[in-house]
């Protein structure tokens, strides 16, 4: 697991962007908008292109218009005004290939040719076929030392096809220039927690196991399937959303300070996180992992069918789409500190945030029955609305109220904070920092093989320990042996802000 540190990349971003996959879901629900939204700001220089390839017969009017109809359906109506989308339209060209055939490739050669801006390659396709496309591309001529290419999560099923599909994309491309997306790299308040930690003394001293009791990060999600059933059930929850996202989350909580914030010292610190992360043994895993599967119940007021009835559905899958534990990270500074991860579809509302819940007083001198209150939590909240919460506890007000204790958030609302500023979507701030050439956002090669090795360890142990899902009613927290696993120490899910 090595990984090769390369030159940080001009901030330029003029680039011409080739992107494979240009009439999927990926590219119509998130690119091209976050891409609009760039070029409306006055992000996209003039000179920045855009050459959508795909297999579809289209032409590049027919494919400007679809792009146009997705836009009109993902972009609010005032953000979307004629001058940017006719703009932003006359950047796109399309191009009919089949990214498995050598030949289509020259038409990129073709497109590029002449061009002073680097290349940056989008791979919105499965990973299945990034080494084909990325070979293909190679042998075509049509890449250059400064050729980025940027790909998505899931990178493998397992710790083994990572390294795969991770040699097939090194052979073509130098680490310095391999973007790996986790979009929640690039949520707002993601970005926030590295200012919180390293720019404010307060937390500074105080983020260790000194100071920390536990830690909660909740990544629930409404949603259940959605169409996705084939996919969704070969990978499950733990491989869909912790492998990456929520061991994301915890790296960027747990790491020490990195040295600066270029992209190499940043990730060395998460690298030295995930090495650390406790691995399950046959007695915890019972003890601290709970896998659940939603039956049949009410989300948004709505009656939803169950895992097993979904469309397309395999009637006695194991699969899980819940999945809590509690983890530590085995180094000094949080040795001691339960981290508790809890995930799940169909869950009561989306609701995304980290709690870090602060010890209490070495000695305590108020009312005795207040007395489980008299501790600090930050709340980070992802989403739904974003914002940071400070909770502390004050003196009730009023004659009548003794020495009573009252908490209160200290509260940072993102959107009142900023009411001016549209609160940008991660993709957005992700194609930025790739057409700067700035990686500090993106996945390197050794973190995603380290998060691999910790999940495929914690697959092994449930699969020889058969720890099949328990079942939780859709709109529920989950199964009710995962309130128990967090009660048994004493504590409990946070769900408030
Ligand atoms: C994706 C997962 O990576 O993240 C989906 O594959 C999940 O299953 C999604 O729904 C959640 O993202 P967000 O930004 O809506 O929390």
């Amino acid at each position: 697991m090595t990984h090769e540190t390369g030159p940080q990349r001009t901030s330029n971003s003029e680039v011409d962007l080739a992107l494979f996959g240009a009439l999927g879901d990926l590219a119509l629900r998130k690119l091209y908008p976050a891409l609009y939204q760039l070029d409306r700001e006055g992000l996209l220089p003039n000179t920045s292109r855009v050459l959508g390839l795909a297999r579809q017969e289209y032409d590049t009017a027919a494919f400007q218009a679809r792009v146009a109809e997705a836009l009109t359906q993902r972009v609010k109506a005032n953000e979307l005004d004629k001058e940017s989308l006719k703009r932003f339209l006359a950047r796109l060209d399309y191009a009919q290939v089949d990214f498995n055939q050598a030949e289509g490739y020259e038409t990129i050669r073709g497109w590029r040719e002449g061009s002073p801006r680097p290349m940056v390659v989008y791979l919105a396709v499965p990973a299945s076929i990034y080494g084909a496309i990325c070979r293909n591309l190679h042998a075509s001529g049509s890449l250059d030392d400064e050729t980025r290419v940027v790909v998505e999560k899931p990178i493998g099923y397992d710790l083994e096809s990572s390294k795969e599909i991770n040699d097939a994309i090194g052979e073509v491309f130098p680490e310095s220039r391999v973007y790996r997306i986790d979009h929640y790299l690039g949520k707002e308040t993601v970005q926030n927690l590295i200012a919180l930690r390293f720019a404010n003394p307060l937390f500074g001293t105080q983020w260790n196991q000194n100071h920390i009791s536990h830690v909660e990060i909740t990544v629930a999600e409404q949603v259940g399937i959605e169409g996705r059933w084939g996919y969704f059930d070969k990978a499950g929850q733990l491989r869909d959303m912790v492998q990456n996202h929520l061991l994301q989350l915890l790296c960027l909580i747990a790491m020490d300070p990195p040295a600066n914030l270029d992209a190499d010292a940043i990730r060395d610190e998460k690298v030295k996180v995930l090495k650390a992360l406790k691995p399950f043994t046959g007695e915890s895993l019972g003890r601290d992992v709970v896998r659940g599967q939603y039956t049949a119940g009410t989300s948004g007021g709505q009656s939803v069918p169950g895992y097993l009835e979904e469309e397309g559905a395999n009637t006695d899958s194991q699969t899980e789409t819940f999945v809590a534990m509690k983890t530590e990270v085995a180094n000094w500074r949080w040795a001691g500190v339960p981290i508790y991860l809890r995930t799940g579809k169909r869950m009561p509302e989306k609701l995304s945030q980290i709690v870090i819940h602060f010890r209490q007083q070495p000695h305590y001198i108020f009312d005795p029955d207040q007395r489980s209150l008299a501790a600090n939590k930050l709340i980070i909240r992802l989403q739904p609305e974003e914002g940071i919460a400070l909770h502390v506890l004050t003196k009730d007000s009023g004659l009548d109220k003794g020495m009573r204790l009252r908490p209160g958030p200290l509260h940072l609302d993102f959107n009142s904070a900023f009411p001016k500023s549209r609160i940008p979507d991660a993709y957005e701030r992700l194609l930025l920092e790739v057409m700067k050439g700035q990686q500090y956002l993106f996945v390197r090669r050794d973190e995603v093989e380290y998060a691999w090795h910790w999940c495929d360890q914690l697959i092994a142990a449930w699969e020889t320990h058969d720890l099949p899902p328990r079942r939780y009613p859709a709109g529920s927290w989950g199964p009710v042996a995962s309130i128990a696993m967090i009660t048994q120490d004493g504590r409990s899910w946070y769900e408030d802000y």
